[in-house]
């Protein structure tokens, strides 16, 4: 009898620890969130992601109740944040935005120290964004013909700029040289924020980045624009032809987003913070400046933790193949 009681006393304390613990988890959900949340953008501050992360950023903390705070963690075309996402404590208070490097590092990379299939959670995707091959103001070529001559005429002496592997202007360029079969200097930056700029002061001579930031630049001739990745002509641009259309067949790249939680973030939360996206992306001000960049929202269904995914999936399953097949490497 002695023996049996002495074993029911931390029985009895370790299940009222248990319970305990586990209400103040549903507690600490329910409230959430009480305090500010990081929204963690893989490129430089100043570029396309950074530029729709702080336009959803606003919208959400407003329907949360708490300010959302863009955090850049540029580097490794986006692995660096990744990593740091996943290994993020999953309580809600760490998100992220990426494009479709999140689909594309796996076969870039030989080892990642995250899987893009399980160490997340799924929020929702948020917009497409097309791209578009830039050059800078003063290259000798005037349209896509003449910029294919320069190219084979001058070959590694010609540069072209990118946010590095795993970054769309990385894979948009790669895919160009590849198709034309000749390889350029690439030069990597931290996004196609700081690498638009060098692109405008002339420093490097093409860059093939989405149109978040570039159309006015398009329109007031400070950059040369020699073809969009999309299979139809921009209603922003509509005198600019596809690449498609000059000679580049089926080269279309069009860079979907996602937000994600660090896997184990609670349902609950993931649920609110699914919410607030979907509010914020049904802001007349948001959808405004996302139409005006010609960047498309995707529909509300899409918009969620199954429509992410699967979107994921088939993307991997899309971009693994191409990229081994372009054999494409920095
Ligand atoms: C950025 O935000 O700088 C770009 O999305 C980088 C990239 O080209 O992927």
């Amino acid at each position: 009898m002695k023996i049996k009681r002495n074993w029911l006393i931390p029985i009895v304390a370790i299940v009222s620890v248990q319970c305990l613990f586990a209400s103040s988890i549903a507690l600490a959900q329910k409230d959430w969130p009480t305090r500010s949340i990081s929204l963690v953008v893989p490129f430089a501050a100043g570029g396309p992601t950074d530029t729709i992360a702080r336009l959803i950023a606003v919208p959400m903390g407003q329907a949360l109740g708490q300010t959302v705070i863009v955090d850049n963690v540029p580097g490794a075309g986006g692995t660096i944040a990744s990593t740091k996402v996943a290994r993020a404590t999953p309580d809600g208070y760490t998100i992220y935005i990426h494009h479709m490097g999140m689909a594309t590092a796996n076969a870039l990379y030989d080892k990642l120290p995250y899987d893009p299939l399980t160490s997340f959670e799924y929020i929702g995707q948020v917009a497409d964004v097309p791209m578009v091959l830039l050059g800078k103001k003063d290259l000798p070529a005037n349209n896509f013909k003449e910029l294919e001559a320069y190219i084979k005429a001058n070959g590694s002496k010609v540069t072209m700029a990118n946010a590095g592997p795993g970054a769309v202007s990385q894979l948009c360029g790669l895919l160009f040289q590849s198709r034309l079969g000749i390889k350029l200097t690439n030069i990597p930056y931290k996004g196609t924020g700081p690498a638009l700029t060098d692109l405008l002061g002339g420093q490097v001579d093409l860059l093939c980045d989405q149109t978040t930031q570039t159309i006015p630049y398009i329109k007031d001739g400070r950059v040369k624009v020699f073809g969009t990745t999309t299979m139809k002509r921009l209603p922003a641009i509509p005198n600019v032809p596809t690449l498609n259309e000059q000679g580049l067949k089926g080269f279309e790249v069009k860079v979907w987003h996602g937000v994600y939680a660090p896997k184990g973030t609670p349902q609950p939360v993931l649920d609110k913070l699914n919410a607030a996206l979907k509010k914020a992306l049904n802001s007349p001000d948001v959808r405004k400046r996302l139409e005006d960049a010609n960047i498309d929202i995707v529909p509300m269904e899409k918009v969620s933790a199954q429509g992410l995914k699967s979107h994921l999936e088939s993307e991997i399953n899309i971009w693994g193949p191409v990229i081994r097949k372009s054999n494409i490497s920095d």
